[in-house]
């Protein structure tokens, strides 16, 4: 696969890279205090909604530790995989989305509606994620933003179809991805995260927060 640059989206990010049709890759996106005050924001707001590790409807336990900021918030369970309004732990609606995530939305899509789903991936103790797609969403076709901080994962990026080549792509601490177009249904997977690899999370690990619209599109 070639990677191609791409004219930048924004006077203060460099190029993004185009990896898949659709897949951009904006390394260092956020400097050391945006990503600091990123995770600062979000620690204290999924304080309501604490981090769990969720079952798959096959009833396997995650390794990834869960919560979402937003109106809807990503669950799974024996009812399968889903977005809902409330947390199904407290059932209270999930915290709202801090400002700087929502910001986050705008500045990578470019899209004035505010995106109504933020999944906060916590990963520690050699947490992964098996390859899969995102498609639970009611528009498959609105963007999804994925923003890594604290330690380097290697995701694992295929096609549309899960039989198709995959490569790997490190994302370090500040970088920020879109999935878009084509890729937006590419299958994907976190393959490790390297422990130790930046201090920036309290306790270790990495966070990954997945902007979305989620929910119905707006008319
Ligand atoms: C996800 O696919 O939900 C998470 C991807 C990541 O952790 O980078
Ligand atoms: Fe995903």
């Amino acid at each position: 696969m070639r990677a191609q640059p791409l004219t930048p989206t924004s006077a203060n990010a460099p190029s993004p890279t185009l990896l898949h049709d659709g897949f951009r890759l904006h390394p260092a996106a956020l400097d050391p205090d945006a990503q600091q005050a990123l995770v600062v924001a979000v620690l204290a707001a999924v304080e309501a909604a604490p981090f769990r590790r969720s079952e798959t409807p096959g009833g396997r336990r995650m390794s990834v530790a869960m919560s979402n900021l937003g109106p809807l918030g990503w669950v799974t369970d024996a009812g399968g995989y889903r977005y809902q309004p409330t947390d199904p732990l407290s059932g209270r609606p999930w915290p709202p989305m801090p400002g700087i995530v929502a910001d986050l939305w705008r500045r990578f899509t470019g899209r004035d509606e505010a995106a109504d789903a933020c999944l906060v991936n916590l990963y520690r103790d050699g947490a992964r994620m098996g390859l899969h797609q995102d498609r639970d969403e009611q528009d498959l076709t609105a963007p999804v933003v994925s923003v890594s901080l604290g330690d380097t994962a290697v995701l694992r990026l295929g096609g549309p179809d899960r039989r198709d080549p995959t490569r790997t792509v490190r994302l370090a601490s500040g970088d920020v991805c879109v999935l878009d177009g084509a890729a937006r249904l590419a299958f994907h997977g976190i393959d490790r995260v390297l422990e130790g690899s930046s201090r920036l999370i309290p306790g270790g690990g990495r966070l990954n927060l997945t902007l979305r619209q989620a929910g119905p599109p707006p008319p």
